[in-house]
């Protein structure tokens, strides 16, 4: 849904940012603003301030900032159109769909593919047909299929066509959402003899569909091609109807396949959202973040699944879920599992789930023969990398886990996973970026160059990325700091950036200024003198900024109860004032 610049506005003037904030956080009124503890990260001693005239809200300590919507999206883990329904609703400001641009061709697509749904599930449900037939056969029952809308489209060539041309819809249009297809210039239904499966956003909208062959045949599902409102990688099969259910659960089970979730949903678990075939997206990562962070991923027990497991869970993993790997020893998937076992068989694999680290020694396990050296050898690579992208505290205690199961020694292995906080190469910066003076090209560049300057210096040389990562905050831009945030997530110590990963989690626009950072930004071979004079740049402009919160904080602080914190403070101050 699109709003009108005009709600927004009515929003940001309507909701006092002291109000909605003061509604989460007990603030104190200290000066002109207002004081408490920040929700955003755990502290003691307050620095998060509300400004009432700037409607703004800031914290000293993590940076956090922001307007009343962006407030609201935070603490409640929302979208931007969900934080603005949201606050609508309690203040009782009425939103219309904006009737402009890209929007409403949109509105039209959506509604067009309703109808092409509602149509499918008339077939499906009017009276006998091969469709329900199959479907019955699978075991699913008519109060799941009328859940999921589950559809049928004839084995005729134009039923869907002749449908719309009665309503006067531009063949074009169903061109382009892939509901016809066309040989020269004869259009006809590319869905023939096919149960449908539509595919609903979270927002209620039918955005594709996926079309399974009746019994055998090629291709088994046929899916709707990219388009305006369908973009595969946004968006998880069934999330529209089991969102609840994974909050309420606080935990998801990502399947693959359409039948593995409308057949999880009808043996009672709920909690369940699909990935479609494809590889897990960071997108798809973040959308499932809003609900819960504890994923269990329960993809089919065979090699593709496997492949997909690896690399679905590390993309979880990077945006900081808790990921648990399921395996299902016997049957292929988890339909056939669950129609087989029951549910209670399957809760108990989701409890016996294996950790994500756990899950990659597992694999390695069987990957190498651990009673030979060569093997032993290979094994160590191997799991020093997974080490390696652990959090700390994981990290220590895996080491021990290795080292008692294997051969190995702790000392070894410690080793070989080296220095956590990364490639040895940190001060060679530091003494060439002293004379920076007299290079020309990297000198004191600006800032949005300067975030330009990075996102390509890490995505030449990927053993800057954890370098870069204590001064983030520089990423100000929202494009650049898209980049950057993917960028950080994708990598991986000792490989470089997988270009085509970072390109198919980007949106368009991002994506041209991606390219258009690669195409021009150029350092002739001087990356790290370039690097280092980007880092000392952001030191310089950090002091700055420092010193302007400090004197802000000063401000507001109150001399009776922060008498320490004013003393440390001004002490900070005269340093920073003295370098
Ligand atoms: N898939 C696809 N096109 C194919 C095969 C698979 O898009 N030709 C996607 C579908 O989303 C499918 C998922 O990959 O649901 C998993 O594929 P698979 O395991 O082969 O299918 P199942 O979900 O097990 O479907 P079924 O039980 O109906 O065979
Ligand atoms: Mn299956």
């Amino acid at each position: 849904m699109g709003f009108k610049d005009n709600a927004i506005e009515e929003i940001k003037s309507r909701c006092n940012i002291v109000d909605v904030v003061g509604r989460q956080v007990v603030l104190k009124k200290t000066g002109n603003n207002h004081k408490g503890l920040c929700p955003f990260h755990n502290e003691k001693t307050p620095s998060f301030i509300v400004s009432e005239d700037r409607q703004m809200f800031t914290c000293f300590g993590c940076g956090a900032t922001g307007d009343v919507i962006e407030f609201t999206q935070r603490i409640h883990n929302l979208d931007f159109p969900e934080a603005i329904e949201k606050l609508a609703g309690e203040y009782g400001i009425e939103l219309k769909d904006s009737g402009f641009g890209t929007e409403s061709k949109k509105t039209g697509l959506y509604e067009i593919n309703r109808e092409a749904a509602a149509f499918f599930y008339r077939k499906f449900s009017e009276g006998p047909n091969p469709g329900r037939d199959y479907m019955e056969k699978r075991g699913l029952d008519a109060s799941t299929l009328r859940k999921f809308g589950i559809g049928y489209a004839d084995e005729q060539w134009q039923s869907l066509l002749e449908h719309f041309q009665a309503k006067g819809t531009d063949p074009a249009t169903l061109l382009e959402l892939g509901l016809l297809s066309r040989s020269k210039d004869r259009y006809y239904d590319k869905f023939r003899d096919r149960v449908m499966f539509p595919i609903i956003n979270t927002r209620g909208k039918v955005i594709g569909f996926g079309g399974r062959v009746i019994g055998e045949g090629n291709p088994k599902y046929l899916n709707s091609p990219e388009s305006p409102v369908f973009q595969k990688k946004n968006n998880l099969y069934g999330l529209n109807l089991t969102r609840q259910d994974i909050s309420k659960e606080n935990s998801v089970i990502l399947v693959e396949g359409y039948m593995d979730a409308v057949s999880l949903y009808q043996h009672g678990v709920r909690n369940v959202a699909a990935t479609l075939g494809t590889a897990l997206t960071v997108n798809q990562a973040t959308m499932i973040k809003r609900y819960t962070d504890n994923i269990v991923l329960a993809y089919d027990s065979d090699q593709a699944g496997q492949a997909a497991t690896l690399r679905g869970m590390d993309i979880l993993y990077e945006a900081g879920c808790n990921v648990k790997v399921l395996l299902i020893s016997e049957g292929k998937d988890p339909d056939d599992y669950i129609r087989k076992n029951g549910k209670e068989a399957f809760l108990a694999l989701v409890k016996d789930a294996l950790p994500f680290a756990d899950y990659k020694l597992h694999l390695l396990k069987t990957m190498y023969d651990l009673t030979t050296t060569d093997g032993n050898l290979k094994f160590l690579k191997e799991i020093a990398k997974v080490l390696r992208g652990l959090r700390p505290i994981e990290a220590d205690y895996y080491i021990k886990k290795v080292a008692k199961q294997t051969n190995i020694s702790e000392g070894a292995i410690k080793r070989e996973v080296g220095d956590p906080r990364g490639p040895t190469d940190a001060d060679s910066h530091r003494s060439s970026g002293q004379s920076a003076e007299t290079d020309q090209k990297g000198a004191i560049p600006a800032a949005p160059q300067l975030q330009r300057n990075l996102i390509k210096l890490m995505l030449v040389k990927s053993s800057y990325i954890p370098k870069v990562k204590p001064y983030e905050s520089v990423f100000q831009d929202p494009d650049c700091y898209r980049i950057y945030e993917i960028v950080r997530m994708l990598y991986r110590s000792d490989e470089e950036i997988d270009f085509k990963k970072l390109e198919d989690s980007l949106g368009e626009h991002e994506l041209g200024i991606l390219h258009h950072i690669m195409q021009t930004v150029q350092f002739a071979d001087r990356d790290d003198r370039v690097f280092a004079d980007c880092i000392s740049h952001i030191m310089e402009m950090q002091r700055g900024k420092r010193e302007e919160e400090i004197i802000t904080l000063l401000s507001v602080l109150d001399d009776e109860g922060d008498r320490d914190a004013i003393v440390a403070l001004t002490k900070e101050l005269m340093e920073l004032q003295r370098k």
